[in-house]
């Protein structure tokens, strides 16, 4: 109690605290509230937002702090807000006129608040749609003037939130390429901190953009409040948390305002993007399952569909490839048993062929060379085998050598008077210009138009924006930022209107690019170049906090030098694929794959479309156990990865969650290795969900390093 209550109300001894009006907006999920009021002067502030309130309580919550603060007038903490109107005045006031609520349906409604300036012609729309059973909520605001010239725009957040609790608690992402989605808790302290990216493209590089807050103490996985939030948007973000000199605490998240002031015209409308977050009393566990469901339902394209098991061939042959070498490839995919085979980079360029990542990116013709019969032959001939094919893009970007560069140098983002500055030696085209923006599309409607057949593509951003000036923009050109991410959307929007289905996999240099703004378009993304299956165990586990699995890709390669057992059992709890040699394999490693293909086809609708529960983190011991249940609890599917153990380590019994307690289980070991048997010592025995999740199992005999076990969990 004492915690909802510091939630709610200690902001009333506070500075913003305008007046104790009657008015309320409740925005309601099933399991929160978020409380606004418009007070006496007609400011809106937050009055509440946290565990579910009963209908009688809400009439006792009262004031707060204001729900969008602006810039220039009394507010002396980081703004939401700040407007420069076109006499030159540096202020907003933002008064309430009205507010509706339309139902989309039983589940999703969408609260439009309508604020308006006093004295100047500028209206803030603020959006709040709630996703009842998901308990995630998504909120925007629509900026409008009227005034004669432009205003500008020097901060434009999506989202501010605010929070009075003892202690706050900040959970961050942060790598590097390789390395990414490394997680650090942090108690926040007086002051600002901020997570922001600056990068323009490929921006997940350094922060992948995801957060938690803990209120009052640091959460667990089962237990703790607080709340999980992200950012919808394909670009440079800001996430602002800020402790007062009374130790509340403003969580403000939008696109990051550096470099980029905008210019608002008359009777324009900027739309932030979306901001998606979900409360959670019982710790981060539900949290991430909570963020799985919207995503999965709402979030991201096809997202309770199927997905395709595929063969990649970047790992096992980098640009060395030709016609024939890719269709003995197919054969491996077919002994596989996967449904695909992915062509990555290398097949393209002719005057400048792309033998490395020096040449030809941007000239998206077959390398006559090396695919002498075209994409059109090898999709005939994937066909003849079974598999379906699909390729590898990279339509943002050019190498100075390339014929498109030599064509269009006016196409290219660099600064005038100052040399190229490469990233991968390549250049960011200026998406900015709808003649780039019909070429980029020209590239996937190309290839699709030809080669129908094609049945998937990786879409690749293999660097970040430095030395960017855009020849389109011109004299604009701090709305670069802004509008190249907006240009991107423009595109995916006319690739979807004509592929709606095409399944794409988002990719920027490993996972430079993770967010559920580009997530709409696409059906999965790389997470990581690094994949050697004991790095993978972080990696995977750090996206899971926020992604689900069908979306989270892992592939089995050689970069690892674990059992190819462990690499598979890896793999197998995301998105699975493979990147790698098979000729090389053993007949026993071969039939194993084989055989763990199969398996999991039978049991990815577990692994893709049930409910996740972390149960052991490899951030806290030398190994990690995670699991998945079905919606209706009669399946379940267990991941056990022993990591570098020590002869020391005792892996005691393991507690599930998630199960009916009422059920009997039977918990059997599956994905064994051809010929090998389980030496679990629960293997195959029948247990209620009670005990097993009070009493707990034990996954394995020992504790041998780079060893792991898949448990099948099914209602007897
Ligand atoms: C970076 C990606 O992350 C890799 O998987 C691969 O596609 C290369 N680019 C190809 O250049």
């Amino acid at each position: 109690m004492k915690k909802l209550l510091t939630i709610a109300l200690a902001a009333v001894l506070c500075l913003n605290v305008y007046g104790q009006g009657k008015d309320q907006i409740i925005i309601e999920t099933k399991n929160t509230s978020l409380v606004l009021s418009v007070g006496g002067n007609k400011r809106v502030s937050q009055s509440y937002l946290g565990k579910k309130l009963q209908t009688s309580e809400y009439s006792q919550l009262r004031g707060g702090r204001e729900v969008y603060m602006t810039a220039g007038m009394e507010n002396q903490f980081e703004p939401a807000i700040r407007m420069v109107h076109t006499d030159g005045n540096p202020s907003l006031e933002l008064q309430y006129v009205s507010h509706t609520t339309n139902k989309k349906d039983n589940n999703v409604s969408t609260t439009n608040i309508t604020l308006k300036d006093p004295q100047y012609p500028v209206e803030v729309v603020m959006h709040y749609t709630t996703y009842y059973n998901e308990d995630v909520i998504k909120s925007w605001t629509d900026i409008k003037q009227q005034e004669k010239k432009p205003v500008l725009l020097t901060e434009y957040a999506s989202s501010m939130l605010h929070f009075n609790a003892e202690e706050y608690w900040l959970t961050q992402f942060h790598g590097d390429w390789a390395r990414e989605v490394n997680k650090v808790e942090e108690k926040l302290t007086n002051g600002i901190k901020t997570i922001e990216s600056k990068l323009g493209t490929r921006t997940n590089f350094y922060q992948t953009q995801t957060f938690f807050v803990s209120l009052n103490n640091k959460s667990t996985e089962t237990e703790g409040e607080l709340i999980a939030g992200t950012l919808a948007w394909t670009g440079n973000f800001k996430y602002t948390f800020e402790v007062d000199q009374r130790n509340g605490l403003r969580v403000i998240s939008g696109i990051n305002p550096f470099a980029s002031e905008y210019y608002l015209e008359s009777g324009e409308t900027f739309t932030t993007p979306e901001f998606i977050f979900t409360y959670s009393a019982n710790g981060k566990g539900q949290a991430s399952r909570n963020m799985h469901a919207w995503a999965r339902n709402y979030g991201v394209l096809d997202g309770n569909g199927d997905r395709l098991t595929l063969l990649n061939n970047w790992e096992a042959t980098h640009t060395n490839f030709n016609e024939t070498r890719l269709v003995e490839l197919f054969d491996e995919a077919k002994k596989l048993g996967v449904d695909l085979f992915l062509l990555d980079d290398g097949w393209f360029g002719n005057k400048y062929p792309r033998d490395d990542d020096k040449n030809g990116l941007g000239d998206w013709q077959e390398d006559k060379r090396k695919l002498p019969s075209g994409i059109g032959y090898l999709v005939k001939e994937a066909d003849k085998k079974g598999i379906k094919f699909g390729i590898w893009l990279e339509p943002e970007m050019v190498n100075p050598k390339s014929e498109l560069y030599e064509k269009h140098p006016e196409w290219i983002l660099k600064l005038p008077n100052r040399p190229e500055n490469y990233g991968r030696n390549q250049l960011v085209l200026d998406l900015t210009n709808p003649k780039v923006q019909d070429f980029v599309f020209s590239v996937v409607d190309d290839i699709m138009t030809k080669s129908p057949g094609v049945a998937f593509i990786k879409w690749d951003c293999n660097r970040s924006m430095t030395n960017a000036y855009s020849p389109y923009l011109k004299d604009k050109q701090s709305h670069l930022f802004i509008d190249y991410t907006k240009s991107l959307y423009k595109v995916m929007e006319r690739i979807r209107a004509k592929y709606p289905k095409l399944p794409i996999m988002l990719c920027a240099g490993g996972g430079g690019r993770t967010d559920y703004g580009a997530l709409k378009y696409f059906t999965e993304f790389w997470p990581s170049d690094n994949t050697d299956a004991f790095e993978r165990i972080f990696i995977q586990w750090g996206y899971s906090y926020f992604f689900p699995s069908n979306t989270i890709t892992a592939h089995v390669t050689s970069m690892g030098k674990q059992p190819l057992k462990f690499r598979t059992d890896v793999a197998m709890s995301g998105k699975m694929g493979y990147d790698i040699r098979t000729n090389n394999f053993t007949p026993a490693e071969l039939q194993f794959s084989n055989d763990a293909v199969k398996t999991y086809n039978r049991i990815s609708p577990v692994i893709w479309r049930g409910n996740q529960y972390r149960l052991v983190s490899p951030y806290e011991g030398n190994r990690a156990v995670m699991m998945y249940v079905s919606d209706d609890k009669a399946k379940a599917i267990l991941f056990n990865y022993h990591m570098q153990t020590r002869r020391q380590d005792i892996f005691g019994k393991v507690q599930l969650q998630g199960l009916d307690a009422n059920k009997k289980y039977r918990f059997k070991e599956i994905n064994l290795f051809t010929e090998t048997k389980s030496t679990g010592p629960d293997n195959d025995k029948v247990f209620t969900g009670a005990y097993l999740m009070d009493i707990g199992v034990t996954l394995a005999a020992r504790n041998t390093a780079f060893t792991s076990n898949i448990y099948e969990l099914m209602v007897e």
